[in-house]
């Protein structure tokens, strides 16, 4: 059996302030969240109806120590029960992503310690090794606020992209559908409260993509097709905000499961039969709707259907500490003078999108 390894981890990418730790056994095994310490940042935001990124930098600089302590004391460990430190490099907010990747760098400087700069998106991709140990490779479909992509994830590091989204991010989207309809901030959880009494066959929708051939997202025309029926209506009541939030999510939550199930067909030619597995995972996956029709899309398609736990589907310092075990384990360590970065593809060879307004 490989020797444990506990790591320290860090995550400021955008509106949440954490830091975790967490032990390795192996490869093989789940991982052991020892401590899971966050700050959520909403009601410093709250009042802008988004993330600001200067109030978020900020509030990283003010949270971070404070988190970090509290993770050591949570897990009953001191600094000398450590073997590495993992922080979010990118992609992110670059201010928040700074505060992390320096704090870190400082403690690892300090305590001597082994150093890793992680894919924020690495962290959300391996979240189901930690939770069940889920053996390489799996279909991924990463959903968060700035990104919708599906991949192959072949090994640690190794993710081959099959599609993404030529416009905006299937969060983005369910934020600024609950700014439109005054649901407040964070916009997801917001649009998915009010969907519970909706009607989701009210508005008739647009489903961009759905039907076609490839792997490719587009979440803008959705978007503005509820911009424009929510202007259809003199006044908006409960009623018809319940109504629109559920004919938009129930909307995106066809897109997106038909888009995976193209992967499903395509990667079923790649991915040996004991590994058809559709992973879904970043902020997005937290959403019921869609981890009830993803399952029964990958049923339908033959796959089993994997989903982390609502608490590490939304950013965490976990997910940030298990990625950098990995890579130690594998002694894939960074220097210190390793950069921030605000764009970072999981998969740099993957072909850019192409679209009106192309941004992962
Ligand atoms: O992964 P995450 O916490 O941060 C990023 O890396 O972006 O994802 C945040 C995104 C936001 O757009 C938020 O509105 C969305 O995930 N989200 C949800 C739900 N919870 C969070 N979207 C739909 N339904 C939810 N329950
Ligand atoms: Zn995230």
């Amino acid at each position: 059996m490989a020797e444990p390894l506990t790591i320290l981890g860090i995550e400021t990418s955008c509106d949440e302030t954490a830091a975790a730790v967490v032990r390795w056994r192996g490869s093989d095994v789940p991982g052991e969240i020892l401590s899971n310490a966050i700050f959520s940042q909403i009601e410093d935001h709250a009042p802008f109806g988004g993330v600001v990124p200067e109030i978020a930098a900020r509030a990283h600089v003010e949270h971070l120590d404070g988190l970090i302590a509290r993770a050591l004391k949570d897990a009953e460990l001191g600094w000398d029960d450590l073997d590495g430190i993992a922080a979010t490099a990118g992609p992110g907010l670059i201010g928040g992503v700074i505060v992390g990747l320096m704090t870190a760098k400082g403690i690892a400087a300090a305590r001597g310690l082994p150093f890793i700069a992680l894919n924020h998106l690495e962290g959300h991709a391996l979240t189901v090794r930690m939770t069940e140990a889920l053996p390489f490779p799996y279909l991924l479909l990463l959903v968060s606020g700035g990104h919708s992509q599906l991949l192959v994830v072949e090994g640690v590091g190794r993710y081959r992209r099959l599609g993404t989204t030529v416009d905006d991010a299937v969060g983005e989207a369910f934020d600024k559908v609950a700014k439109l309809l005054g649901l407040g901030y964070p916009g997801g959880p917001a649009v998915e409260r009010a969907a519970r009494d909706g009607d989701p066959s009210r508005f008739p929708l647009p489903r961009p993509m759905r039907g076609r051939p490839g792997y490719d997202f587009s979440f803008s025309g959705l978007k503005t097709a509820v911009r424009q029926v929510a202007e259809s209506l003199d006044f908006l009541t409960d009623r018809d905000r319940a109504d629109i939030a559920a004919s938009f999510q129930c909307a995106a939550a066809d897109v997106l499961s038909d888009r995976a199930e193209n992967a499903m067909a395509l990667a079923s030619e790649t991915i040996p039969p004991g590994h058809r597995r559709l992973v879904v995972a970043g902020g997005v996956a937290a959403n019921m709707l869609l981890r009830e029709r993803l399952m029964v899309s990958a049923h339908a398609c033959g796959y089993e259907f994997v989903v982390p736990p609502l608490n590490l589907c939304t950013d965490n310092g976990a997910m940030i500490a298990w990625a950098g075990a990995e890579r130690l384990a594998l002694g894939l360590t960074d220097p210190i003078d390793a950069g921030p970065r605000a764009r970072w593809p999981l998969d740099p060879d993957a072909a850019p999108a192409r679209g009106a307004g192309v941004k992962a």
